[in-house]
């Protein structure tokens, strides 16, 4: 295990560590766990110096655990997990799993405290406060491509919005296709990656962004209303959320294989964003859509009522706003 990884999971339990403690763990001096700490500091870990005593992480901050996300997973779902594995920082949790496989019926999750280059659809960034957010990605492999799996980015929104309520948040609303939403702002992201040959299996990266505290100058560049749970009032262990939203996941991913976005059709309505409001779909090189937002079909196009017609979208390079009569 590598010295900073044994350093985390010390600081992870709860209470003050002496730095001397800490530095018979890693087999160094007092002075270098020291400068260690003050590194990570740096890089945003909220470490608190107490005089004399040692370190401690800050209050209502708890870092990401594998055996606290273990303790949160059912027994019955807990061998589905190849891996379960707690990066301090990388790239992107997507770019790095896009690189594995995956058997069949089993998944791997991989959390990252901070990203360097977390992505948003088309390129774009997504932004997150070093050991303060939630980013998640979980891989799972078909043996054919499911016929409906543009719909699974809608309901992975489900599973988050649900797995929120779980933990005491309330209200979470689905954006189509891919947002979440808590009080008309953004809270979180969702990115599905497929590849595979058209006509052999299908490898999915499933990742999941929560702004669970982002700090205001990290939000800063965000180009659009976002909001995170510590500003809306919530203090929630990042750890039980990880586990809440992968177990959904493991829970849905197979029954979606056999039988697409319908059983939950229902479901995804009662939470989608703008539902019944008049909103604008557009998209570069794509005629705009101006209609009321009736919910998802049995196959998970959205439907919108024009004045003249009930469309369906099912193209997810679309982008949906309240129309400016509805704000
Ligand atoms: P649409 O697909 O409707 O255009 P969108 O504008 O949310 O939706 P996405 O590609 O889904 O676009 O998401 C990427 C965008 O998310 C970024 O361009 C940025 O505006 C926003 N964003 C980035 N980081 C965060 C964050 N931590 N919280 C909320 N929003 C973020
Ligand atoms: C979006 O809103 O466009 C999707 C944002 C998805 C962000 C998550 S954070 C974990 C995973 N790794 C990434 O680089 N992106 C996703």
């Amino acid at each position: 295990m590598k010295s900073d990884e044994i350093l985390l999971r010390e600081l992870a339990k709860p209470g003050v560590h002496s730095g001397e403690d800490l530095g018979h763990l890693l087999g160094i001096s007092r002075a270098a766990v020291s400068k260690r700490m003050a590194q990570l500091r740096q890089q945003g870990l909220p470490v608190v110096a107490a005089a004399g005593q040692g370190y401690c992480i800050e209050a209502g901050v708890r870092l990401l655990d594998e055996n606290a996300i273990r303790s949160y997973l059912k027994p019955s779902t807990r061998d589905i997990f190849t891996s379960i594995q707690i990066e301090s920082r990388l790239e992107s949790t997507n770019e790095l799993l896009q690189q594995t496989t995956t058997a069949p019926g089993r998944a791997r999750l991989l959390l990252a405290e901070s990203q360097d280059g977390g992505r948003g659809r088309r390129e774009r960034r997504w932004y997150s406060s070093p050991w303060r957010n939630l980013m998640m990605s979980l891989t799972w492999h078909y043996q054919r491509w499911p016929p409906s799996l543009p719909s699974l980015s809608l309901l992975v929104g489900l599973v988050v919005s649900e797995a929120l309520e779980l933990v005491g948040v309330a209200g979470a609303k689905i954006k189509w296709p891919n947002d979440i939403y808590l009080n008309g702002k953004k809270l979180g992201g969702i990115l599905v990656g497929a590849r595979g040959e058209a006509s052999g299996g299908c490898e999915l990266v499933i990742g999941i962004g929560i702004n669970v505290d982002l700090l205001p100058q990290h939000g800063a560049a965000i180009d659009q209303a976002w909001t995170d749970l510590r500003s809306q009032g919530y203090q929630i262990d990042r750890n039980e959320l990880a586990a809440l939203i992968s177990e959904g996941l493991v829970e849905l991913l197979p029954v979606f294989e056999r039988e697409g976005f319908a059983p939950w059709q229902e479901s995804w309505n009662r939470r989608a964003l703008y539902k019944d409001q008049r909103v604008r779909l557009f998209g570069e090189g794509r005629a705009e859509i101006i209609g009321v937002l009736c919910g998802a079909e049995a196959d998970g196009a959205l439907i919108i009522q024009t004045t003249k017609e009930r469309v369906q979208v099912r193209d997810a390079e679309y982008s949906l706003r309240l129309h400016p009569d509805s704000e």
